[in-house]
This record gives structure tokens, sequence and C-alpha cells, in this order.
């Protein structure tokens, strides 16, 4: 059970823990500086929408609804802009569209955005022809360029990553307010790629299905499905950098505890999930639902005690365990982990994230993941858990609305020569549009078959 250090949590209790994947500030008064500002600026979300998705995730842990969650593995300040936003946004409503059309569950709409800029790193120096600097860290941290200029932390970037956050939650709830959800013209479905694929007349359909019942509904309820109702979406990062959310960590009226108001959902990544680290200790005192990235080295142990600090009164909905073996790992590790939670009596979401362990360097030294493997890790995890009588209620996706090189495969073939026309990201690939509507494809068919219909 849970540990006797429970009673003293605090927004600070963290600092008198080791907090790995932390920036060096050379400045520690600028940085005060930075947190006092944060702290005094008002919240990026509200207690009652983390509530909300909190009785979502509750509903998906019980089977009722599934979890989309996607999004660059780092946004970037500079991807702050309209088409940037409009375009992942579309992505996820089109995914969703097509996995509530092949689920018939509602589908949660979780974006890794509107904060996700801190990233983790396996070495915290980088050395070029004999200079040594930090590591990139996101750009709440510090810049990509290989410069001292650019790589010395900077605690200002704390109040940028607000701002620009704020400025894409802002668009992203008016676009939603607005209407946004105008998909069924078949005309805003980007399929051209679909012409050479394998299996063009399936998506085809699928599409045209869709089509179908939107007209239907909206026939039926007389208005367009723009306007029948607000398509919600949530925000979730990795809560990785605690000075940020330490300093957006409140409590509110009417409502016991603390919340992280940064954003709806936060994550504990697999770099930082030490049970006696900091993040730990951070997390366990604020009342939003909280992911668990599972990789191939989480022992049912690890989880267990993961599960007792951050969920000591097992609440409903508040852990999603985020497993991302890679397409090898999973049939050895994802079993145990599943039978331990069952067997101390705990419901979980489980989700899958097939991109953190399918990741590999081509030999032109390019980061990349193959569509294959990515389709084939979450082939496993449904087979598994459906194996095992448990739900696999999410999918966890590196991905963009823009049609990036930095996957291979998929319908439209990305070679390893694609990836130099267009790959942007500074971290991790992402799937593109196309690359993305295809895994939703897949996964609707998936459930679709496994549940004996079509
Ligand atoms: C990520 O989601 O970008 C990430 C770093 O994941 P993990 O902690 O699973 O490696
Ligand atoms: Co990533």
């Amino acid at each position: 059970m849970s540990e006797p250090v429970s009673t003293a949590w605090s927004p600070d209790s963290w600092r008198t823990r080791t907090a790995a994947q932390q920036p060096a500030y050379p400045d520690g008064e600028a940085l005060r500086r930075a947190v006092r500002e944060l702290a005094g600026l008002p919240p990026l979300v509200t207690s009652w929408e983390v509530e909300n998705l909190r009785e979502q995730l509750a509903e998906a842990a019980a089977g009722r609804r599934f979890l989309l969650q996607g999004g660059a593995c780092a946004e970037r300040f500079a991807d702050c802009s309209a088409r940037t936003i409009t375009n992942k946004l579309k992505i996820l409503l089109q995914m969703s569209l097509v996995l509530t059309w092949g689920l018939g569950r509602r589908i949660i709409r979780v974006g890794r955005f509107a904060g996700q800029y801190a990233k983790p790193r396996s070495a915290d120096t980088e050395t070029r022809d004999g200079t040594t600097l930090p590591s990139y860290r996101g750009d709440l941290v510090n810049g990509p360029g290989f410069t001292p200029a650019e790589r010395i932390p900077d605690p200002r970037r704390l109040v940028t990553g607000y701002h620009r956050s704020a400025l894409t939650l802002n668009f992203i709830r008016a676009l939603v307010e607005g209407g946004f959800a105008d998909l069924h013209h078949p005309e805003y479905w980007d399929l051209d790629f679909v012409e050479h694929a394998p299996r063009a007349a399936e998506y085809q359909r699928i599409v045209d299905s869709i089509g179908r019942s939107l007209r239907f509904m909206e026939t039926l309820a007389d208005t367009r499905i723009g306007e029948m109702g607000r398509v919600d979406f949530f925000t979730s990062h990795e809560g990785l950098l605690l000075e940020y959310e330490a300093a957006q960590t409140r409590p509110v009226p009417h409502r016991p505890g603390f919340y992280d108001l940064s954003t709806h959902f936060p994550w504990i990544g697999m770099r930082t999930a030490q049970p006696d680290g900091a993040h730990v200790e951070f997390f366990r005192g604020v009342r939003n639902p909280l992911g668990i990235k599972a990789g191939p080295s989480m022992t049912p142990e690890w989880l267990l005690e993961l599960l007792d600090r951050l969920d000591p009164d097992r609440e409903p909905g508040r852990i999603t365990v985020i497993h991302r073996m890679g397409h090898g790992a999973i049939t050895s590790k994802l079993p145990p982990l599943i039978e331990a939670v069952r067997a101390a009596g705990r419901t979980v979401l489980w989700s899958c994230d097939p991109m953190h362990g399918n990741t590999e360097i081509t030999a032109g030294g390019r980061k990349t993941r193959r569509f294959e493997n990515i389709i084939s890790e979450l082939d496993r995890a449904f087979d598994i858990h459906q194996q095992m009588d448990s739900y696999l209620g999410g999918v966890h996706l590196e991905l963009t609305g823009e049609n990036v090189t930095e996957c291979l495969g998929g319908a439209s073939g990305i070679s390893e020569a694609d990836l130099e026309r267009d790959y942007r990201s500074e971290v991790d690939p992402r799937l593109n549009y196309e690359q993305a509507l295809e895994v939703a494809m897949l996964v609707a068919r998936k459930i679709q078959r496994m549940n004996g219909e079509r």
C-alpha cells in the first residue's frame, strides 16, 4: 500500500527528491522571476474541464469509450501558427470519425499540444568538433541551434511557452466553438494517397460510409453536424519540467485539492518514472488524470508501486497506462503488466503508444519508424488485451497534419530516400497526415474484425 510520506505533499515537496531530466539554469534569480510571473498568470485550463476528462477516461477504462491521443513529439514555438494548428485538429478529428465509425464508441480526443514543449534526453550534453554544449531539451528550455546562446537554458522560455500554449489553446477553442467540424464533404479528406494503396477501395468505402452517416444524422436533426454540439478537445503534455508544472499548480474554489492547470492530462515519461523521484512525488498530489508510460524495462512490481503512490484511492479515470514496448517486445512484456494490475484488483485505462518502442536510425543517420512496425505493435496490443480479457481503450501517436516525410512506409510508400524531402522534427519522427489517417482506418478495421463484424 501507499507510503507513510503520503501525508506531506505540497506543490514544493518534490524539491526534496531527485528530479531527473531538469535543466541546469545558470541564473537562479532569473528562474525565480520567471516562475513568479507564471504563478501569477491565469490557468490555461479549468478544474471542471479536468474533472470532465477524468470522468470520460473512467468510462473508457470501463470499456465504453476510446482515447485518441496524438500530436507532435515536441511542439516548436515556431509551429504556433494557424495552419499547423488547423491541420492538427483536422487530422485528429478525421481519425476520431473513422474510429467512431469502426468502434461504435465515443472517442475522447486529446492532443499532445498547447504545452508539449519539454523533452527528456538520453545525454545532458552534446559534443561537436570538440565543443560541448547542453543538449536541446525542447523549446521550453533552450533552442536546437548548436551555439551557447541557444543551448544555455533560458528561464524566459518558460513564460514564452506559457504564452504559446495560451495562443494555441485560444485558437483551438475558437475553432471548436465555431463549428470547425465540417468534415462530411468528401473533398475535405485528402485521399489521393489511397489511389495506389492496396486497400484503396476499402478506405474509400470507409470515408463514403462516414459521409452517409453524417448526412443521415444531419437530416434527422435538421442541422449541420458542426452545429450539433461541441466536439471536445483536451490537451496533454509530458509533465517533465517541474518548475513549469508547479508554477501552474494551485487550489481552486469549491473543490478540494490542487490542480495542475497547465494542461488537462499530464503524463509521466519513462525516464522520470522513478517511484521515489521528484516527478512521482509532484504528480501524486495533483487531481488531474495522469498518464504513465510503460516501456520494456517496466516491471510489474515497478508499475504496482507507481499505482500505489499515484492512485492510492483507486479513483476511476485517474491512471492511464500507456504501454510502448516495441513490436518485438510487446508479446513478452505486456501480459505480465496486465496480469499484475488485475491481480492487484485495480482498473486502469490501457492505451498503446506504438511509436516509442519502434524508433530506429537509418544508415543515413535519420531517426525513423517503420509504418509496418507501428501497425504490428498495435495489432499485437489489441490481440493481447482481447486474449487476456482486458480492454485496450486508447492509442497514443506522434503525428502531424502536414505531409512530412519522417516515418517509413504507409500507403504512399515513403522510402529512406524520401526522408530527406521533408523531415522537420528535431526529435522523434511523426506519422504524416496520410499515415495517421491510415492508422485510424487499420485500427477501425481491426476492431471490427475482432468484434466479428463485416
Ligand atoms: C514521448 O512521448 O515523446 C516520450 C519521450 O516518450 P517515452 O517517455 O515513452 O520515451
Ligand atoms: Co517522442
